[in-house]
């Protein structure tokens, strides 16, 4: 039995396998995981390609045009031969590894480093600019969670930055274009940030920002969180170098998420001073979610008031949850309702017990109430 509706395929086109004694005709559909390519669509078809990161496919451009595209199959590499296959490149992008990515960007200049690599901007064919982290798959095999561990073979499911940032789409979180792959590396390409990440930001701020420059930040990254943990994701690294200062605020770095029932693999994440004490006393049994991420932005917006440089970390290692908050009487709005407002906030974000921590949809809404100039809000929150 034929299980596939071809009439609803999202894309469909004939293409050709070149023979030595005859071509073969197939036609390609393209469907929701996957692509199929068969000669009879009452028979089974001959090809079935997974859509997600266990596959690659090979474009090959020729007078400027996608004309090929091949994939390994069985052991062997097929070949195809087709029109239209620009369109199934952006139809089925950021799913599946691409190669080769030197047929279609240029990379130009470093722009950021990280743990798993390096950030450069690169030019498109057609003249785009975009943003490629390369990670050398060797790297990042061994550091998963900021913890050192010795994998035998590389895993290419380790790769959970382009699989979970492929399905978001939101103004306030990086948006995925493509993913390459070649011996070394994986090759992430994404939208490119016109703007400086908060940690470059802040050291260029003696004072830290303005209220009003905090309180967009707050808003528009609590967003993005809401918008991720109604899709089951959290982001685990929530820190003022994953996130990007432009005309809007873009989270970006999702080297680190994962699907909140799918955390069992190297539990402990994050960046250090910002990480909540649930995720740093992790232990078997106990599992923690996207409230962890509401914790490390209340330690963002506790940074946000006074230069990076001038500033420790709330704390260290917190594996209590104790910290001390003090007010940066340097910041010329230290006095201000607003300032006072935020402050009377952070111990809700910092909570200790995730069930009794403010979730990502209150803080919004206070910060929209302190936005607003509520005076009332402090009573409201000592209320709560
Ligand atoms: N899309 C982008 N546009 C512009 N700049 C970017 C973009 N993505 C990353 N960067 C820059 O590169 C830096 C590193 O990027 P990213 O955080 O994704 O890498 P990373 O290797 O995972 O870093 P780490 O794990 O150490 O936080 C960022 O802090 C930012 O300055
Ligand atoms: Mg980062």
């Amino acid at each position: 039995m034929n299980s596939y509706q071809y009439v609803n395929a999202l894309f469909t086109v004939q293409v050709t396998r070149k023979a030595f004694l005859a071509d073969k005709v197939y036609q390609l559909y393209l469907f929701q995981d996957e692509i199929v390519m068969t000669e009879n669509t009452l028979r089974q078809p001959k090809y079935v390609i997974k859509l997600n990161l266990t596959t690659t496919i090979n474009w090959i451009v020729q007078d400027n045009k996608i004309q090929v595209f091949s994939i390994a199959y069985q052991n062997t590499v097929k070949a195809f031969h087709a029109p239209k296959l620009q369109i199934l490149k952006e139809m089925i992008a950021g799913r599946v590894f691409y190669t080769s990515i030197t047929e279609f960007y240029q990379i130009q200049m470093l722009i950021g480093h990280g743990m798993s690599g390096e950030v450069y901007r690169c030019i498109s064919n057609s003249g785009e600019y975009f943003a490629v982290k390369k990670c050398e798959k060797l790297k990042l095999a061994s550091c998963q969670g900021g913890i050192v561990s010795i994998l035998p073979l590389f895993q290419p499911q380790l790769i959970h930055e382009p699989s979970l940032l492929q399905s978001l789409q939101h103004p306030n979180i990086v948006k995925l274009k493509e993913v390459y792959t070649d011996q070394q590396y994986y090759y992430i390409v994404t939208e490119l940030i016109k703007g400086r990440a908060l940690s470059t930001e802040l050291q260029s701020r003696p004072y830290g920002l303005s209220v009003a420059e905090a309180i967009k930040i707050m808003l528009q990254i609590l967003d993005a969180l809401i918008y991720i943990s109604e899709r089951g994701i959290m982001h685990r690294d929530i820190n003022p170098h994953n996130i990007m200062k432009s005309d809007t605020i873009k989270l970006i770095d999702f080297g680190l998420s994962r699907k909140i029932k799918n955390q069992l693999i190297f539990p402990t994440s994050g960046t250090p001073g910002y990480i909540a004490p649930e995720v740093i006393n992790f232990n078997k049994g106990k599992l923690y979610d996207d409230r962890a991420d509401v914790y490390s932005l209340g330690c963002v917006l506790y940074k946000l008031r006074e230069s990076l440089s001038q500033t420790k970390n709330i704390f260290q290692e917190n594996k209590e949850g104790v910290y001390e908050l003090r007010k940066n009487q340097a910041h010329p709005e230290v006095s201000s309702i607003k300032m006072e407002q935020l402050f009377v906030l952070l111990p809700y974000m910092l909570e200790n017990d995730p069930n009794n921590r403010m979730i990502a949809k209150v803080g919004k809404i206070v910060i929209q109430e302190i936005e607003n100039n509520n005076q009332q809000i402090e009573n409201q929150l000592r209320n709560l």
